[in-house]
């Protein structure tokens, strides 16, 4: 492989001449992400009809009109909360109107920056385990599955901590196969194609469901139970969230449902960020040099602390851009109520907008040189000059992440510990590929060679 194009990170070889429907379809099981043609790198809007009549939208304008100024307009779509919901029932993330906007009212206060930076020292703890397992593992490991460990432990300590009722394996387990299963959409539906045409997965994921439920809701009822002398953490903040505007608390059925999410999704998401900086900081050791350089100087021995990580401006800029070239959640989808106009095009009712941000953010009209790792473009005064539109990692508007906080934080805090301790060289090539189903996953894993920094 020459130089030059192992500098250029993996990224998917978008079709230049329209798919036929069959492959479509073929492509869309493989990897989501090579249903966007390479068009939709260069223009705002793509069009099609497959189905349905659908539109890819990747340009800033019309995604501050779907997500902020009209997004009455534009709910989630139907297909995917139907995906989600046997797992985690009508919660915030799977609801709409006014049983969306309550729950949004009382969960929202449980991540501001204060209760995450209450939340912080457990992040601390987890990056001082995941580097001692890193050095346990030797010369190589593989990232993903590292990462994974490191959130879930998060994630598990954070929301369920004391772990009597509560083993992290087989939830973990059961987790994997709900995605490899129910959890599994498929573009047939959101273009609603006939329900006769065979769907993968489905049935099959239900007695995952089940565990996952019962492991959490024992964990619930426990804590309900007990006299606790510690800090609060995420469960006990979720059982004290009040509807601010109507006084209104939680059944024990919505804390559960909102557990759930929160583990599921909040720690996937922030594991992959993490190994796809990994795997570009192998790729380009100028930059890691000057981020591991950086953190060693304000941490020594230490691990990372949520206090000192202003003073490590580049572990966010290096997060920041890797979440660029690979959004965790690469695309949307979006149902249109109402006819509307998006970048000139009529938009009808009932048609189905799918929202590429793994495109918009490697668009040619928005990003100079959009395939290339570069952490300087998250430096504070090329940040302030973007629209803010253009990256939308977390998306945007009244339905933005609300564990934007949480997971920058873990992610800052963990990156930081490692990078100040051990440097990462590229492992066995091929790369991998970035691939998505729920989310956008490197295909072979993120294999490196690691040694003890001096
Ligand atoms: C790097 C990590 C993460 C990424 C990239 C991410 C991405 C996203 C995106 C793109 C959305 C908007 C979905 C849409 O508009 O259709 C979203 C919503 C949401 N996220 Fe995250 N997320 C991350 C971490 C987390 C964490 C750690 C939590 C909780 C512990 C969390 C909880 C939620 C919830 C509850 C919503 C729904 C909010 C609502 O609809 O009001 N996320 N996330």
């Amino acid at each position: 492989m020459s130089a030059i194009a192992q500098k250029l990170p993996p990224h998917v070889k978008p079709h230049t001449s329209p798919l036929s429907a069959l492959q479509s379809l073929r492509a869309a099981r493989r990897n989501v992400l090579e249903i966007i043609p390479a068009i939709a790198y260069r223009q705002p809007i793509v069009s099609g009809r497959m189905g349905a009549r659908w539109h890819m939208v990747q340009d800033p304008s019309a995604l501050r009109r779907i997500f902020l100024d009209n997004a009455a307009n534009y709910p989630k779509s139907e297909v995917m909360l139907r995906m989600l919901r046997p797992a985690v029932g009508d919660s915030l993330f799977t609801s709409e109107g006014a049983s969306w906007r309550w729950q949004r009212r009382s969960v929202a206060p449980v991540f501001t920056q204060r209760n995450v930076v209450a939340l912080a020292p457990v992040m601390t703890a987890t990056a001082e385990r995941a580097s001692q397992r890193l050095r346990e593992a030797g010369s190589r490991a593989e990232m993903v599955g590292e990462m994974l460990t490191a959130t879930f432990d998060v994630i598990c300590d954070v929301a369920l901590s004391g772990r009597e009722h509560f083993d992290a394996r087989v939830y973990g387990a059961a987790i994997t196969r709900y995605f490899e299963t129910a959890g599994k959409a498929s573009i047939l539906d959101f273009l609603r194609v006939p329900q006769w045409i065979p769907r993968p997965g489905e049935l099959l994921g239900l007695g995952a469901v089940h565990t996952m439920h019962e492991m959490v809701g024992k964990a619930i009822a426990a804590r309900r139970n007990e006299a606790r002398g510690k800090a609060d953490d995420l469960l006990d903040f979720m059982l004290k969230a009040t509807d601010p505007e109507t006084g209104r608390v939680m059944t024990p059925d919505d804390v559960l449902h909102n557990m759930q999410f929160f583990i599921v999704a909040g720690h996937e998401t922030t594991a992959l960020a993490l190994a796809w900086a990994l795997q570009l900081l192998a790729l380009h050791p100028d930059v890691q040099d000057l981020a591991g350089q950086q953190a060693r100087a304000v941490l020594g021995d230490k691990a990372a602390s949520a206090e000192l990580l202003d003073a490590m401006p580049l572990i966010r800029q290096v997060i920041e851009e890797s979440m660029r070239l690979y959004p965790p959640v690469g695309m949307l989808a979006r149902e249109v109520l109402h006819d509307d106009v998006l970048c000139g095009r009529d938009i009808r009712a009932n048609d189905v907008l799918f929202l590429p941000l793994y495109a918009l953010h490697r668009h040619e009209l928005l990003w100079d040189q959009p395939d290339a790792f570069k952490p300087e473009r998250f430096a504070p005064e090329p940040a302030k000059a973007r629209d803010r539109y253009a990256y939308l990692p977390f998306g945007a508007g009244p339905r933005v992440c609300v564990g934007a906080n949480f997971a920058m934080m873990q992610a800052q805090i963990i990156l930081a510990t490692l990078l100040a301790r051990f440097r990462f060289t590229p492992g066995p090539y091929p790369l991998p590929t970035p691939t998505m189903a729920m989310t956008v996953r490197p295909d072979t894993g993120v294999t490196l060679a690691i040694t003890a920094r001096e």
